[in-house]
C-alpha cells in the first residue's frame, strides 16, 4: 500500500466547532490537483437545517447533493480517491428518527445512485462495520460494491458505521485469528488488515496529514470550496517529519 500522505480541510460552520475536514495522499503521478486521496468529514448539515426552521434531516438530504457536486469535481480534479464520513459508529447515540432517517437515506442513495455512479466509473467501497446495519442495507451495499468493483475512475469510500478506533479493534481482532507471528506484524501489515482509514477517523493514515477548516456548512459545500481547499494543499511545504522533502 501506497505510503499515505493526507491532507484534511476542514469546514467550520462557527468557530467553536468543526464542520468538514478532507484528507489526501499524493497520487503517483500528479493530478491537477496535486492530490491522491482526499477525505471529508461532512459536518455542519444539522445547523444548516436549524437556521432554515427545518428538520435536522433535510439538512443531511442536502449534504447528500453536497456530497454529489464534490464527487464530480474531484474527478475534475483528478483525484483518485475520495473518503466520506457517512455515519461514525458514535452516531448510533442520536435520536432515533434522526439515526432511522440516516439509515434510510443511505440506503435511498445507494438505490437512485448506483447506476450513475458505475457508468461514470466510480469504484464504491464502503469503510465500517457493515454488519451492524440492516440486512436490505447490507445488501444494498454489497451490490454496490460488487458492481463497481473494476472501475477505476475515482474510488469513493462511504465511511457508514465506520470508527477509526473501531476499524484499529477489527485490524488487530483479524490478525490474530489469521495466527500471525507478532515478529511478523509490520505498520504495513496493520494498514492494510482492516483498510485502515480523525473525529475518530482514518485515524492510521492521518499521521502525516495537513488540516484545512473553512467556514462553510457542508449543504453549502461547493466546487469553489473544493478548489479553495485544493489551492491551500498546493500552498503547503510537505516534510514528513525530516528538515526537507526529498
Ligand atoms: C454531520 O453533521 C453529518 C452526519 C452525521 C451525516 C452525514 C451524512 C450525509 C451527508 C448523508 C449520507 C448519505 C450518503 C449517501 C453517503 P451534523 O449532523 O453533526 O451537523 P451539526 O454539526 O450541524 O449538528
Amino acid at each position: 500500500m501506497a505510503r499515505l500522505q493526507n491532507y484534511f480541510t476542514s469546514s467550520k460552520g462557527n468557530s467553536a466547532s468543526q464542520s468538514q475536514s478532507i484528507t489526501a495522499e499524493q497520487p503517483a503521478s500528479e493530478g491537477i490537483s496535486g492530490v491522491r486521496h482526499l477525505a471529508i468529514i461532512m459536518d455542519g448539515n444539522g445547523r444548516w437545517a436549524t437556521k432554515r426552521h427545518l428538520p435536522r434531516l433535510a439538512g443531511h438530504k442536502a449534504g447528500v447533493n453536497a456530497l454529489r457536486r464534490t464527487l464530480e469535481c474531484a474527478v475534475d480534479e483528478h483525484i483518485e480517491m475520495l473518503s466520506v464520513y457517512a455515519f461514525s459508529t458514535e452516531n448510533w447515540g442520536r435520536p432515533r428518527t434522526e439515526v432511522e432517517g440516516l439509515m434510510r437515506l443511505f440506503w435511498e442513495t445507494i438505490r437512485s445512485d448506483i447506476e450513475k455512479l458505475h457508468r461514470e466509473g466510480v469504484r464504491l467501497r464502503h469503510l465500517g462495520r457493515l454488519k451492524d446495519l440492516s440486512p436490505d442495507i447490507q445488501k444494498a451495499v454489497q451490490d454496490s460494491v460488487d458492481l463497481t468493483c473494476n472501475n477505476i475512475r475515482i474510488g469513493l469510500n462511504v465511511c457508514f458505521n465506520y470508527g477509526g478506533r473501531a476499524e484499529l479493534v477489527d485490524a488487530v481482532r483479524q490478525i490474530i485469528a489469521d495466527g500471525r507471528d507478532p515478529e511478523s506484524i509490520s505498520e504495513e501489515l496493520i494498514s492494510t488488515a482492516g483498510e485502515m482509514r480523525v473525529s475518530n477517523f482514518l485515524l492510521w493514515q492521518s499521521a502525516y496529514s495537513e488540516y484545512y477548516a473553512t467556514p462553510t456548512l457542508w449543504p453549502d459545500f461547493g466546487k469553489e470550496d473544493l478548489r479553495a481547499a485544493l489551492d491551500s494543499y498546493r500552498r503547503r511545504q510537505r516534510r514528513f517529519g525530516r528538515l526537507t522533502t526529498s
